[in-house]
This record gives structure tokens, C-alpha cells and sequence, in this order.
């Protein structure tokens, strides 16, 4: 084993990067649309600033407040700690299976949170944000409960659309107030007799918080069209938001009977929570970031939720005096086949289904390079898969990769010249590369990889190698395309990590090689040292395998029969 590229992580003196995924429901399973949209581009931008030697953490975990479990909870008669506790660890397992790597991965449903909530409540209370007033509330006699959000349903105030929840539209991305819902029903037991109460509620100001939200609208880094989207809303002005809920699961108010905090109240809090929680175990300040701004926060949401995190979070980290989010990246939502998924039509893939059937770095593969960062939805379709990764990434980049490391070994090639005007391209290829990682284009950074493997192909295929291995053009191919290939196990890592893996342990390295040493692959002495121990001690190898039509067959099948069921 060599070590030969040192980590240089700790050498970098730049702020400290957060990176968060939107937080997952804790009462389902995740599809494969939870992956496009949220999870893997902040895994693959955490994964980037770690292997270029930056500090970032990726910060995550389990929304565990608000109706949707409590619905599940009642449905299944159990409570809503045991729906928390079983889908937890669901997730939790889906997520790493997913090749998604958190620094931390906890829960709202947890003392620590509890307390942060709580206290970052007190801040905002104190400094005059906050007020009480009384609030008329749908009751189902029935169910003996009162029914906000989720526990509720009717036709959107706003759009007409039917059967949408007590608190969001998800045709026209409305929120509103159950008793502005029309036709209102029990979301429990149907019952459309519900009767009125008036409680009291908690509200915050953010009526008044319009134009240091908007301020911060205009300057964050935020999705294109997202931004728009909430600029479009704010035009209208903002009204002051009901943080409260009479119903038994959630944070508890401190100083309110009865009344439990919104889940849109706590859960984004989690990201702070985690991320004290990660700080504390490092030895670090978590209030660095959160309170003094030195760090660099960037959240990745999926598009049903732009309003709450470019309106409602940003307001509540001002009136908090906390540190605003740098940059919010959206993404749309994915298709099944051409067609919605959906549950109640039972037409969707979950994760674990998808990773029975094909290894998970096929989906980040097909995720990645279909997937531009914008509110687009994106279709999952077993014919495209078949095409990115037999005939892209295999074609490509597998093949590149074998043919390489095949002809080095059958010639013994051990050393060699660099070719000065492969170089060059290869490194503005590689630059562009990087560039486009940083700023988020990921399915474009994915087509520089191809095209750098892809003119390592050309290359062979001009010079033809293989002819006379034993030729100073031979070596000189040899030893340049497996420069390509040092880079190439770099630049694949973000997206392919386990892959990258794989090509540092045939290549003989003891560790992954970082981003950060990017430059040391075009360095004659660095490459020869890697190429005499790979040809010395590196074993045959298959990178990718094929995906077969028939698991195709299967997989498909068992979704058809499913949505006819
Ligand atoms: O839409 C959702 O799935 C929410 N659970 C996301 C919460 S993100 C954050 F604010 F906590
Ligand atoms: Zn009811």
C-alpha cells in the first residue's frame, strides 16, 4: 500500500460549511424521489467540500412532530412514539443504504430539541415577536378532537383544489387556516358535522418582518425559480403565522397549557439542534455558527416546501437574532414511468424496493445526470437507467477504466512521459469540473467525468497501444490515461463513492484520494510510484456490472401488479 496523498483537510482556513437536508417525515418510508430532490445533491455537495479540504458537516434527521404522525399513530392505534421509534430507524437504514453520509442523522423527537425549541422560542417571545390571541378551531365530536393541519381536509380557499390538508395546498402551495378550508371533513373518521371552538393560540409577528425577510430573499443564493416564487408571495405582504396547535403531540409551549409548538415551528430548529449536537460531541461551538454568522449555512429542500424555508425560517431566524441561511437549493420532484407518484395509487418505487433489485450508486448515477438544479420534475424511467448506466457510465467510464488498467498490466508498463497537450485538455476538463461541483450543477459535473473518460477512450483509440505495448507512444498513452484515471477516482467519488472506493483499493491506495490533491495526478513521479505498486501488486477487476433487461422485467412487474391491486 502507498499513502501518497496526505490529507490536507485541516490546512484549509475557510468558514465551516453546514450543509442540511430537509428533515423526512418520520411516518413513511422515503421513495426514490426523496433521493432527486434533497438527499443526494447535499450528500454529493458534502461529499465535494470534504474531498476538496474544506470543514463541512451534513446535518439531518427525523421530523417527528405534526399530524401526519399522529394520523398514522391513530390509524394504527399505536402511539405516536412507536411510529416515531419504527420509522426512525427505517429512514435511518434507507438513508445509508442510499450511500447518504451524515455527520449527523438524529431526531426532533429528543430533550435536546425540545429545549432549543424552547429557548429559541423565549428569544424571539422576548424581543416582542410573539402574541396570543384567540382562534377558531374545527372540532370532530367524534373523535373528541380538535383538527388542525393534517387531521383535516376540504377544498383549497385559494385554487379549488379538492381534498387537500387543513394547512397546505399541494396544487397551488398555499398555506392557510383549517377554517378557511371549504367543505371541511374529519381527516380521521370523515365526519363533515364539526363543530367550532375558540382556543387560544400563539401567533408570531411576521407581518412585521416583511422587509428584512424580503432583504435577505434578494441576497441569499437561492434557486432560481424558487426565488421567484417567494418574492411573487411577499409582494402580497406576509401575515402574522399561528405557531401553535392544541393537539397532545409535539413541543410543548413553555408557559401555554395545552398547546404544543407547529411542526414548521420546530422542525427546522432541528438543523440548529443537530447541529449543537454534533458540535458538542467534536468539542466544538455550535453558537459560532447559528449565532455569531461564521459559518456558511446551505439547505437543500425539495420544491413543496420553498414557502417555509424562504419565508417562515428566514423570519424566524431574524426575529431570533440567529444567522440567516447562504444559500437554499431547490429541486423538483420525480415521476414514475411518466406518470405521479403516488401512494393511494400505489404507483411509486421505495428505496429498499430499488436496492433489491440494483446496486444504490446506479441511482445516485441516474439521479445525478438527469437532475438540473431547478423546480423541473424529473421522470424515473427502467429504460433511461438502462441507457446511463450500461451505456454511459459502463461504456464510458467502466470501460475506459478496464481497458487502462488491462493493457498496463499485459505490458508491464511501469513508466512513461506525459503528453503534454492530453494534459492540458485533461486539466481544463477537470476545472470545469470542479467549478461546476461547487456551484451545484452536479448532472453537469457528471458530463465533464464523461467527456474526460471519454477522451481517454479517444486517445486510446487514435494511438491504438495495444499494437506494441512495448513502443514509447505505448507508455506514454499508458502512463497519461492512467493520470486520467487518478483524477478520474477523484472526480467520481462525490457521486460514486463506493465505486471510488473500489478503484483506490485496486489501485493499491490505502485511502480514497481527496479532490483536494487533484494536482498531484498530472505529477510524473506521484503517478509512476501508484503505477509500479498497482502493476506490481493490483488485482483483475470488474468497476460497474450491467444491468440486466430482466431484472428490468422483474422490478417493473412487481410495480405493475402492485398499482393494480
Ligand atoms: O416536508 C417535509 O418532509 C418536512 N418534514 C420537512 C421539514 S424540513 C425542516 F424544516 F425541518
Ligand atoms: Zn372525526
Amino acid at each position: 500500500m502507498v499513502v501518497l496523498f496526505e490529507n490536507r483537510r485541516s490546512l484549509i482556513k475557510e468558514k465551516m460549511f453546514i450543509v442540511t437536508a430537509a428533515l423526512p417525515y418520520c411516518n413513511a418510508k422515503l421513495h426514490v424521489g426523496h433521493l432527486r430532490s434533497t438527499y443526494l445533491p447535499a450528500d454529493i455537495y458534502a461529499r465535494f467540500l470534504k474531498s476538496k479540504g474544506y470543514t463541512a458537516f451534513y446535518v439531518c434527521g427525523s421530523d417527528c412532530h405534526g399530524t401526519p404522525i399522529l394520523v398514522r399513530a391513530i390509524q394504527e392505534q399505536k402511539k405516536p412514539e412507536e411510529i416515531v421509534e419504527y420509522y426512525h430507524n427505517i429512514i435511518k437504514q434507507q438513508l445509508e443504504d442510499s450511500l447518504i453520509h451524515f455527520d449527523i442523522y438524529s431526531k426532533t423527537f429528543n430533550p435536546n430539541h425540545y429545549k432549543m425549541t424552547q429557548e429559541f422560542y423565549e428569544r424571539i417571545r422576548k424581543n416582542g415577536y410573539t402574541y396570543k390571541e384567540k382562534v377558531q378551531s374545527l372540532y370532530c365530536p367524534n373523535c373528541k378532537m380538535v383538527l388542525p393541519d393534517r387531521l383535516v381536509r376540504g377544498t383549497c380557499p385559494y385554487c379549488g383544489a379538492e381534498n387537500q390538508y387543513g394547512d397546505y395546498c399541494e396544487v397551488c402551495g398555499r398555506t392557510y387556516t383549517p377554517l378557511q378550508l371549504r367543505n371541511p371533513r374529519c381527516g380521521i373518521c370523515g365526519n363533515t358535522d364539526l363543530e367550532i371552538k375558540e382556543l387560544n393560540h400563539v401567533f408570531f409577528r411576521l407581518s412585521e418582518l416583511l422587509n428584512p425577510v424580503k432583504k435577505w430573499l434578494e441576497s441569499a443564493k437561492v434557486t432560481e425559480g424558487a426565488k421567484k416564487y417567494a418574492l411573487n408571495w411577499i409582494k402580497e405582504g406576509l401575515r402574522d403565522w399561528d405557531i401553535s396547535r392544541s393537539i397532545n403531540w409535539g413541543v410543548p409551549i413553555p408557559g401555554e397549557k395545552n398547546l404544543v409548538f407547529y411542526v414548521w415551528f420546530d422542525a427546522p430548529i432541528g438543523y440548529i439542534t443537530f447541529t449543537k449536537e454534533l458540535f458538542e460531541s467534536l468539542g466544538k461551538d455550535w453558537r459560532k455558527i447559528w449565532i455569531e454568522g461564521e459559518g456558511y449555512i446551505v439547505h437543500f429542500i425539495g420544491k413543496d416546501i420553498i414557502y417555509h424555508h424562504l419565508i417562515f425560517w428566514p423570519g424566524m431566524l431574524i426575529a431570533a437574532e440567529f444567522a440567516l441561511p447562504n444559500e437554499i437549493r431547490v429541486r423538483g420532484f420525480a415521476t414514475l414511468e411518466g406518470k405521479k407518484m403516488s401512494k393511494s395509487r400505489r404507483w411509486y418505487i421505495l428505496l429498499d424496493e430499488f436496492f433489491s433489485f440494483f446496486d444504490p450508486e446506479y441511482l445516485r448515477w441516474y439521479w445525478t445526470t438527469t437532475t438540473s438544479e431547478s423546480l423541473s420534475d424529473g421522470d424515473f424511467s427502467f429504460r433511461t437507467l438502462e441507457e446511463k448506466v450500461n451505456n454511459v457510465l459502463i461504456a464510458t467510464i467502466g470501460n475506459f477504466i478496464h481497458r487502462i488498467l488491462s493493457l498496463i498490466k499485459r505490458g508491464n508498463i511501469r513508466n512513461g512521459t506525459l503528453i503534454a497537450n492530453a494534459i492540458s485538455k485533461a486539466q481544463a476538463i477537470i476545472n470545469d469540473t470542479l467549478q461546476l461541483y461547487h456551484t451545484n450543477q452536479f448532472d453537469k459535473a457528471a458530463e465533464k467525468i464523461i467527456t474526460l473518460a471519454g477522451f481517454g477512450n479517444e486517445l486510446l483509440g487514435k494511438t491504438e497501444p495495444w499494437r506494441n505495448l512495448s513502443t514509447k507512444t505505448a507508455h506514454d498513452v499508458l502512463f497519461t490515461c492512467f493520470a486520467f484515471i487518478l483524477a478520474l477516482n477523484m472526480l467520481i467519488d462525490p457521486i460514486l463513492p463506493r465505486s471510488a472506493r473500489r478503484l483506490s483499493e485496486i489501485l493499491q491506495l490505502e485511502q480514497k484520494p481527496h479532490l483536494s490533491d487533484i494536482d498531484k495526478v498530472f505529477d510524473s513521479s506521484y503517478i509512476k510510484v501508484i503505477l509500479e505498486q498497482f502493476v506490481e501488486q493490483g488485482k483483475p477487476f470488474i468497476l460497474f456490472r450491467k444491468i440486466s433487461r430482466q431484472r428490468i422485467q422483474e422490478l417493473l412487474t412487481l410495480l405493475k401488479r402492485r398499482a393494480k391491486a
